[in-house]
């Protein structure tokens, strides 16, 4: 039986063995995805194990996706590019580390009925996840992207892995065509986030990166103007979606089944 893991600490509260053991399940394979919490002295006998191949795959959450780099023997353009890993497997006897969450970003964003065409993208937050979603959006072609953190040197330092990216005051609301909600404010049903949307008008693309509470108070506001409103549940899948493909060879399917797994 193959074994695959998703690394996080914490990691209770992960839906990625939810998914992947439906899709395993669908495919009849012999196979078994569990979830697992680890600390950073964990990471080299895990790599291990995936060289030995008593773990077949691994995907990696927060707090890894940076620090899990230095224990893998290649990395593919896109998570050297972002500095960031969240599937890793075995080739030629190499632990290769992947970013699967760019074409997460993109498949989800091409999925919504919007024009992308010459539009300008304006993200919020510089963790983790950001690199992901500006590789992604420079792949798709947007005329302009913006980044906005609280924490301004944080935003510089995204900034510098890319061409062309232009810096936005915290706290400031430039037009965009699309935003993206890429902080962790959400997460709690109360939060709230300090920006005017008042001048933004309608018929924008409000897109929260999250999908538990399923509509955040960023979300509610796009509403309330008038704007097309997403949260980042077809992110998730579609991250796993890629991992799996790579994994087992096989695109698993993604229909109202797969999405009512993500239902808490
Ligand atoms: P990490 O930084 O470890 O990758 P993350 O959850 O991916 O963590 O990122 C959290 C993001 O939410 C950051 O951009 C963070 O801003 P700072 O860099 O200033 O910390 C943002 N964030 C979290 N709480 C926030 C708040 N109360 N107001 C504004 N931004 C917040």
């Amino acid at each position: 039986m193959k074994r695959y893991l998703v690394i996080g600490n914490p990691i209770n509260h992960s839906l990625s063995p939810e998914l992947h053991n439906h899709w395993i399940k669908q495919n009849g394979l012999d196979a078994i995805y569990e979830k697992k919490k680890l600390n950073n002295n964990d990471l080299a006998d895990l790599i291990l194990s995936v060289k030995e191949e008593n773990i077949n795959g691994v995907n990696v959450t927060v707090p890894f996706k940076n620090a899990i780099i230095p224990y893998l023997d290649e990395l593919s353009n896109e998570a050297k590019k972002t500095r960031s890993v969240n599937t890793i497997y075995l080739k030629n006897k190499k632990v290769i580390g992947h970013n699967t969450d760019i074409e997460g970003f993109e498949k989800a964003i091409q999925k919504i009925n919007f024009n992308l065409k010459n539009k300008k993208i304006f993200i919020l937050g510089a963790g983790g996840v950001v690199p992901s979603i500006i590789y992604a959006s420079i792949k798709m072609g947007f005329s302009e992207i913006m980044i906005s953190n609280r924490t301004e040197r944080k935003a510089e330092e995204v900034k510098n892995i890319f061409n062309n990216i232009k810096l936005v005051n915290w706290g400031e609301t430039p037009d965009f065509d699309v935003i993206i909600n890429a902080t962790s404010l959400g997460l709690n049903q109360s939060d709230k986030i300090n920006l005017n949307f008042n001048k933004v008008g309608k018929n924008k693309l409000f897109y929260d990166v999250i999908y538990n509470p399923s509509e955040t108070n960023f979300l509610k506001s796009g509403k309330k103007l008038g704007n097309k409103c997403e949260n980042g549940k077809l992110m998730f899948i579609y991250q796993a979606f890629s991992a799996f493909k790579l994994w087992h060879g096989i695109e698993p399917s993604i229909n109202d089944a797969t999405l009512k797994l993500l239902d808490r």
